[in-house]
């Protein structure tokens, strides 16, 4: 089947005003995403508390569609308003006080900090120049401290995609648990958390599962939940919510258990609508398209003279690209009349760095001009000059 690209681009209003390369940073929502977060809040303004068996009805079935999504099962997922806190949870199931963690090299801090935090020790794994992570050094670093393999599916700063199904191998032959941050990867690139044996996995909605901000994903294996204490717990994480017990606990094996309270209505209801529209694309056409794409921005990259520093071997890419250039202070978002959005926050060289250069940003706009930024000549303007700089 093949899939009308341009007509999916439409449910996407802020692709028509900017050239949209920031999905790894924050994404553009669809309108069925915004209509469904509205659509709660249309109902609280006129309906008040009237709803609240709806929602709780809803939530249920937006677990569903992201259990199939992840090929989980429903009692394995919870929704939380961020990817970080998820990681904690699962930090504190974990985490001991001199075990160790394997990890990458300028790892994403919400994946580390929680285990640091706990007192568990890195093991850091070195990145090759293109910011590949090499599987076969991986098992000359496990000791007998190490404990488990903490990794984003795929690495902020890179853009490099691990193999998590290798992963899984690894950890099941040296008795580790693998945990996966997959926020720069759900909704872009298929995963199957049951198949490549990971143990836990937290996502954020803001990015590639194009959600908006306030909810976020986290997914813990029925073997893991029966085997570990539930860091956090309230009302909703009894087995029977309705009994109200407060002086007894008798607590649900399934991962809603670990939302503790309500859940984020709104958020997960806009997550609800996206994930309706990825299976309707499918996930693995979407990453198809994905590496599509970054492969004409990378060889529009080179024939402007740039280079890439990201892996170029389409087994280990995603959607993000990094290119470097020197100089020039990589902070900001300036949006040349609204038509250009193209941000980095962090003082890295990067894409962002062309915004500070009116030469540069034409040419990196002329690579990407072939991308998914569809991007029309006139909204190539260079971006203004921030006040005082
Ligand atoms: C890999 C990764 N994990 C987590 C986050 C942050 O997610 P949240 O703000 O929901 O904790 C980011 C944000 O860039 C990220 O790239």
């Amino acid at each position: 089947m093949d899939v009308d690209w341009a007509a999916w681009r439409r449910e996407f209003p802020a692709l028509d005003k900017l050239v949209y390369l920031n999905t790894a940073g924050g994404a553009a929502m669809s309108r069925a995403a915004a209509a469904a977060g509205k659509q709660y809040f249309d109902e609280i303004l006129e309906g008040g508390d009237a709803h609240w068996p709806v929602w709780l009805e809803r939530t249920e079935q937006v677990r569903q569609s992201l259990a199939a999504l992840l090929h989980a099962t429903p009692g394995e997922v919870a929704f939380m308003p961020t990817a970080s806190l998820g990681m904690n949870l699962v930090a504190q199931m974990l985490a001991r006080p001199g075990g160790r963690i394997l990890v990458a090299d300028r790892e994403f801090p919400s994946a580390t900090l929680p285990w640091l935090n706990l007192g568990a020790e890195l093991t850091v794994l070195p990145l090759a120049e293109d910011g590949s992570v090499a599987l076969d050094g991986i098992e000359r670093q496990i000791d007998d401290r190490t404990t488990a393999i903490v990794a984003s599916h795929v690495q902020y700063q890179t853009g490099f995609r691990y193999d998590l199904g290798a992963l899984g191998k690894i950890c099941e032959r040296h008795g580790l648990r693998l945990i996966v941050d997959a926020t720069q990867s759900v909704g872009a690139w298929p995963i199957d958390v049951t198949r490549d044996g990971i143990d836990a996995l937290v996502f954020s909605g803001y990015k590639w599962t194009t959600a908006g901000y306030g909810v976020a994903g986290l997914y813990v294996s029925q073997a893991l939940l029966d085997s570990v204490r539930l860091p956090v717990v309230g009302w909703r994480s009894a087995r029977i919510p309705s009994a109200m017990a407060y002086d007894r606990l008798d607590l649900a094996r399934s991962a809603h258990a670990l939302e503790a309270g309500h859940p984020p209505f709104p958020g997960i209801f806009a997550l609800g609508a996206s994930l309706s529209l990825l299976a309707e694309i499918g996930v693995a056409r979407i990453a198809g398209r994905i590496d599509a794409l970054t492969a004409t921005l990378h060889d529009g990259l080179a024939a402007q003279g740039y280079a890439v520093a990201s892996p170029r071997d389409p087994a280990v890419r995603s959607g993000i690209t990094l290119v470097p250039v020197g100089g020039g202070r990589a902070e900001g978002a300036p949006h040349a009349g609204g038509r250009v959005c193209l941000q980095r926050r962090r003082p890295a060289a990067g894409l962002l760095a062309f915004l500070q250069r009116r030469d540069r940003h034409r040419r990196l706009a002329r690579a990407a001009a072939g991308t998914r930024c569809g991007l029309k000549p006139r909204a190539l303007s260079p971006p203004r000059r921030p006040p005082g700089r």
